[in-house]
């Protein structure tokens, strides 16, 4: 079976040197409406949205769906890692039938460049492995968007596509695990 509904979700609360991951709670809101009202995050993005709008749309507790982790420094709130199931009608694939699950994060800029969406996401990743052993993980990211691509390389993403999307060019990449070793 294939999908992230074979997950079981929420897992326990991931820790790392730094950081937890962790299902979204209702304190995260705040921080969910800042992530989605910022135009550095949405450089890329699309652009963000109004923030009037955010306020009446946003869920009481947002982002609480299979494959969401929030990412908490000290008790806050500071991102989202995703794995989640890569729309198939989009450009981009790793298997023929489409089916591929995709990592995204965002950030609150006063997050970035401390190594914190690194560390995340390489902790999701270790989880996706153990989750879903020897399934790879894509990634989409704008050419432009040059912290973005920078920490698909570090992850460890290779290339496996560039095309044009949303008017901008798309750099698509996979992750593949490391098979388990047997001596
Ligand atoms: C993409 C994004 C998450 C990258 O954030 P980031 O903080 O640059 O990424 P990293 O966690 O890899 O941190 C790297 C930086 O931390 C620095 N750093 C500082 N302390 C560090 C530490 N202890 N460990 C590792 N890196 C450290 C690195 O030197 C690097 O800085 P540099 O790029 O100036 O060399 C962030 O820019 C973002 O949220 N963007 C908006 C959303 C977005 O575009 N998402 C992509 C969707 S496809």
């Amino acid at each position: 079976m294939t999908g992230l509904s074979s997950f079981i979700w929420p897992p326990a609360p991931i820790r790392t040197a730094r950081l937890v991951l962790r299902e979204s709670e209702a304190r995260d809101r705040a921080a969910f409406v800042e992530l989605f009202a910022s135009p550095e995050v949405h450089a890329y993005l699309g652009g963000p949205h109004p923030r009037d709008e955010l306020e009446r749309a946003v869920p009481e507790v947002p982002g609480r769906r299979p494959g969401v982790f929030v990412v908490e420094l000290d008790g806050a709130m500071i991102g989202t890692v995703t794995l989640e199931q890569r729309d198939a009608e989009r450009p981009g694939r790793l298997r023929p039938d489409g089916d591929c699950t995709e990592l995204g994060y965002m950030f609150l800029p006063e997050a970035w460049g401390s190594g914190y969406a690194a560390e995340a996401c390489a902790a999701a990743l270790d989880w996706f492995a153990a989750a879903r052993p020897g399934e790879p993980v894509a990634l989409c990211t704008q050419v432009a968007n040059v912290p973005s691509a920078r920490l698909a390389l570090k992850l460890g993403f290779t290339e496996v596509a560039r095309f044009e999307e949303f008017g901008a060019e798309q750099w698509f990449g996979a992750w593949r695990p490391i098979a388990p070793h047997h001596p």
